[in-house]
Order: structure tokens, then C-alpha cells, then sequence
């Protein structure tokens, strides 16, 4: 497979319109954007392109709308954000395609950018449908990928867009997550850990089997545990499961076991009668949860065990939450995790909007080596998967374009820029 790509760096943008993909799926609330992570991430690319005199057309999805226009997941807020944070005026197009889409991109003056509404809004976006990317591609003269977040997505503005405008290049934030994250996936300071939790197994069983492979351990937390759990017999009382994935759970513990990898289940729980906010909640002595008890976080016991596997580890990979972190007390779990890898000098990589969410919230950012605005895309990245939205920047890309960052040639040394935040 080709790995070469163009950078942003390397294109020449001035008084060019340059369609910029970017991963603005940020939780919304109250009309404003709840946690602006990924769009602080996109900044240091649309400024670059600003700077040299280009005009930035911003393009992404909101949420799953399934190929309908659903108010709720409207850019328009997201539009405002970015507007204050980039100190530029903005415009905002009611729709990602079509004539007034074409208007407004045309019409753009140097110095001003323009977002385009949901991408999702059209389904022809998730079904990489080749006149839609040409639709896109319309907009523009060049192409800039930097939502390392989608790049697991083979849909249009990702993959069939690089097709139809000329040198399509990898933005700012795309070349440090890959940089950051090929370091782990190539060359992983051993002992190597992953810490998963979220809710969904069924999302991440071939990649947890993938990474059986690579890594001494795995400590997992959040609803995941309780369909582990039931595969190895433990009761779970009226705590969430996957029942048709507890084959699947079986199968990865057998293999972890005949690879010698430990995966480790939480020891004790917090637990409810009632999951609601403000409801009685305790702790379990032991493993099993009793008839009647949901669980919702990791308990005491667990968060001690998983920071002492932590302090021990040289490479931490965390993605996804350990309990109910929206929700205090159930949050407890996922914050002495994040504490705990903060702790560390190991070299620590989060991956997944709840968990960087909550380790901002501790204002624990800088002491992560990576924070990466990939959740889904982390994880298939560091499994070993080909993401689509960047071998398709690799072979849309000239022979001679430079290497992939965080790949080393013999006789090259990594420039600064080459990693990311890291200790
Ligand atoms: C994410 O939040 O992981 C990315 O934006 C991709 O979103 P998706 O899982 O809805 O494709």
C-alpha cells in the first residue's frame, strides 16, 4: 500500500477555494457546542490556509441523520463557534451542495471562510456515491482531508472526492494523529496497555481481536464489561448486555487466553436500583452483580488494580468511558482512569469524545502525550486497520510526495512537527 501523501503545507492555496474535510460531530447543548475539541484541533489548518491567502470551504458531519435534513444536527452553531475562535467571518450554506452552495463558494473574499451544512443531510454522503463527491468537488480547487475522526468512513467527502480535484492533501491535525499513532502502532514501548470501555462490544470486536496481537493487556470497563462478564459466567443483574455478541466476547477471551494476553474485568461495581440521577447508589463487594442492580460505573477495588497496571505500563491507549460519565457520581471511574494515565510517564494516547471530553474537564489535556479526536478511528488505526480516508490521500498522491509522517526513511531524522505533544 501506498503511505506517501501531500501535505497542506506543500500545496500553493493562494487565491485558491480549497474544499477542507473536517470532523465537527461535537456534542451540542443549549444550542452551543458542548466540548469544542475537534474544532479547536481543525484551527492550526484553516489558519495556515487563511494565512496563505486561500479560502477555506469547511465541510462535515453531525451525528447519524441518516440521510435527512434533522434541524438538531444543524453545523449553523458550530458556524458560530468557529467564527469566534478563528476570529473570522464565517458564512454558513444552507446546504452542502447545489446552486447557492456554488454562489456562496464562489463569491468567497479573501480572508473569510464558509461552512457547509451536514454532509449527512444528503445519504448519497455515506454511499460514497460518485456524482455527490463530484457535486463536492465542484466547490473547489483543491482538497484538504483533516478529519483523522472520519477517516475510518469510505463515504464521499472522505474517499470518492480525492477522484476528482487535483493533489488532495492531508491537513495539520490528520499528520500529528498519524504521527502519534503510528509510533504505538509500529514501535509500542512495551509493556503496552489498553484501557477500553463505551458501551457497544459489537462496535469493537474485531478490533479488540486485532489488538490481541499487539498489546500485554487489555483492562476493560463501562457497559462493554458486563457482556465479558456474562460470557465468562459472572452475574450481571439488570446491567446492560449484548446477548448476541456473549459468543463473540467468549471467542476474543479464549484468544486472549491462548496468546497469553490478560483481559481484565472489573472487580467490584457501582451500582443502582434505578440508574437515574440523584438515585441510592453503593458498591459491590465482589464481581457479580445481584438481581435488581444495574451497574453504572467501575468501583474502588478496579480503579486501584487499573492504576497500578497503569503505572507500570510504557504505553497506555485509552478509548472510551469506564461507567456513566455524564452522570456524577458515575463518573468517578472514568476520572481516576484519566488521573491515573496522567500520572504516568508512559507514553499515553486517548482516543473518543466522552473520554477527552472528561479529561479536559480535569484540565489533564497536556499531561496525555496525545489527545486524538478519533474515537472509532483511533482504535481501527491502532488494530491495524488501512483507514479508507487515508490510503485514499496515498494513492491520489504523486510518487515523489513526501513520507508519511511518523515513518522514519534511513538517513532522515523525524522533523519537530513529525510528533505530536509528545513528552
Ligand atoms: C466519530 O465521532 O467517531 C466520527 O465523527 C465518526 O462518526 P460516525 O461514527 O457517526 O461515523
Amino acid at each position: 500500500m501506498k503511505t506517501r501523501k501531500l501535505s497542506v503545507r506543500d500545496l500553493d492555496v493562494r487565491g485558491r477555494k480549497v474544499f477542507v474535510r473536517v470532523d465537527f460531530n461535537v456534542p451540542l447543548a443549549e444550542g452551543g457546542v458542548a466540548d469544542d475539541t475537534r474544532v479547536r484541533s481543525s484551527l492550526p489548518t484553516l489558519k495556515l490556509i487563511l494565512e496563505r491567502g486561500g479560502r477555506p470551504i469547511i465541510a462535515s458531519h453531525l451525528g447519524r441523520p441518516k440521510g435527512k435534513v434533522v434541524p438538531g444536527m444543524s453545523l449553523r452553531p458550530v458556524a458560530l463557534h468557529l467564527a469566534r475562535l478563528l476570529e473570522t467571518k464565517i458564512q454558513m450554506a444552507d446546504d452542502c451542495v447545489g446552486d447557492l452552495a456554488g454562489k456562496m463558494a464562489g463569491g468567497l473574499r479573501q480572508g473569510e471562510a464558509l461552512l457547509l451544512e451536514n454532509l449527512r443531510f444528503h445519504p448519497e454522503e455515506e454511499a460514497n456515491d460518485p456524482g455527490f463527491s463530484r457535486r463536492l468537488a465542484s466547490l473547489a480547487d483543491l482538497y484538504v482531508n483533516d478529519a483523522f475522526g472520519t477517516a475510518h468512513r469510505a463515504h464521499a467527502s472522505v474517499v470518492g472526492i480525492t477522484r476528482h480535484l487535483p493533489s488532495p492533501a492531508a491537513g495539520l491535525l490528520m499528520d500529528s494523529e498519524i504521527a502519534a499513532l503510528t509510533r504505538i502502532r509500529e514501535h509500542p514501548d512495551k509493556p503496552y496497555l489498553a484501557v477500553l470501555g463505551g458501551a457497544k462490544v459489537s462496535d469493537k470486536i474485531d478490533l479488540i481481536l486485532n489488538l490481541i496481537d499487539k498489546v500485554e493487556a487489555i483492562l476493560i470497563g463501562g457497559a462493554m464489561a458486563y457482556t465479558f462478564m456474562k460470557a465468562r459466567g459472572v452475574p450481571i443483574g439488570s446491567s446492560r448486555s449484548e446477548d448476541d455478541r456473549i459468543d463473540h466476547a467468549s471467542a476474543i477471551l479464549t484468544r486472549a487466553l491462548n496468546s497469553g494476553v490478560r483481559i481484565q474485568l472489573p472487580l467490584d461495581h457501582v451500582v443502582a436500583r434505578s440508574p437515574g440521577p440523584g438515585q441510592a447508589w453503593e458498591t459491590t463487594p465482589g464481581q457479580a452483580i445481584e438481581d435488581g442492580f444495574v451497574g453504572l460505573d467501575v468501583g474502588p477495588k478496579t480503579r486501584a488494580l487499573y492504576a497500578g497496571e497503569i503505572a507500570k505500563a510504557r504505553t497506555v491507549f485509552w478509548n472510551g468511558p469506564v461507567g456513566w460519565c455524564e452522570v456524577p457520581p458515575y463518573d468517578e471511574g472514568t476520572r481516576s482512569l484519566a488521573r491515573a494515565i496522567a500520572a504516568t510517564e508512559a507514553f499515553s494516547v486517548v482516543g473518543g469524545g466522552d473520554s477527552i471530553a472528561a479529561v479536559n474537564r480535569l484540565g489533564l489535556g497536556s499531561r496525555f502525550s496525545h489527545l486524538s479526536t478519533g474515537g472509532g478511528a483511533s482504535l481501527e488505526f491502532l488494530s491495524g486497520v488501512d483507514l479508507p480516508g487515508i490510503q485514499a490521500l496515498a494513492e491520489a498522491s504523486p510518487e515523489d510526495a513526501p513520507p508519511a509522517p511518523g515513518t522514519r526513511p534511513a538517513g532522515r531524522q523525524a522533523a519537530p512537527a513529525d510528533v505530536d505533544r509528545t513528552r
